[in-house]
């Protein structure tokens, strides 16, 4: 099949697309990215369209946009298996393929309510990964083991 048949948004000039995201999770990137009402980046969004690779996937395009390693550390946890193109002047310039870190740093709130980060003193949570693929952490404070739609659920 030509590109023609399964081109389903348009290229970009300059920007980020956010590609191979997990069918269905492109709404949680767009929220990540802040992406709302007061935009000012045009944004392209496909959900739920055939990948090369067999299945579904979405995409995500912004344009004149780059995204900061906050924002993206946040997306390899709604979408580990990401690639994150960079475009200048509709050229992919650069391709990154996001990988799942060891240890997790503040962005996701712990699951547990008893959880010493989530008391009024506020300490900022600390997980270690058990799994990548699925994703599965724990919190090193009281030991609640978060999976995928929990993280998913969970990012501040
Ligand atoms: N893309 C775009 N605008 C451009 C160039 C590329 O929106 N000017 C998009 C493509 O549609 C694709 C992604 O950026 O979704 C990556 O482009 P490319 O590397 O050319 O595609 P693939 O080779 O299919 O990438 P991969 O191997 O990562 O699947
Ligand atoms: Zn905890």
């Amino acid at each position: 099949m030509g590109e023609e048949t399964t081109l389903k948004i348009q290229k970009i000039r300059n920007g980020v697309v956010i590609d191979h995201i997990p069918s269905g999770r492109a709404l949680k990137v767009l929220k990540i990215l802040g992406i709302d009402e007061g935009v000012t980046s045009t944004v392209s969004v496909a959900i739920h369209v055939p990948s090369r690779k067999g299945g579904w996937k979405d995409i995500v395009k912004i344009e004149d946009r780059e995204l900061s390693d906050e924002e993206l550390n946040r997306i390899i946890l709604v979408a580990p298996r990401a690639t994150i193109n960079i475009i200048r002047d509709y050229r992919v310039v650069e391709k990154h393929r996001v990988e799942v870190p060891e240890t997790i740093e503040g962005i996701v709130k712990c699951i547990n309510d008893m959880c010493v980060t989530n008391k009024r003193e506020p300490v900022r949570t600390f997980f270690t990964v058990v799994s990548k693929d699925p994703l599965r952490i724990k919190c090193v404070y009281c030991e609640a083991e978060m999976e995928r739609d929990d993280i998913v659920e969970n990012i501040i």
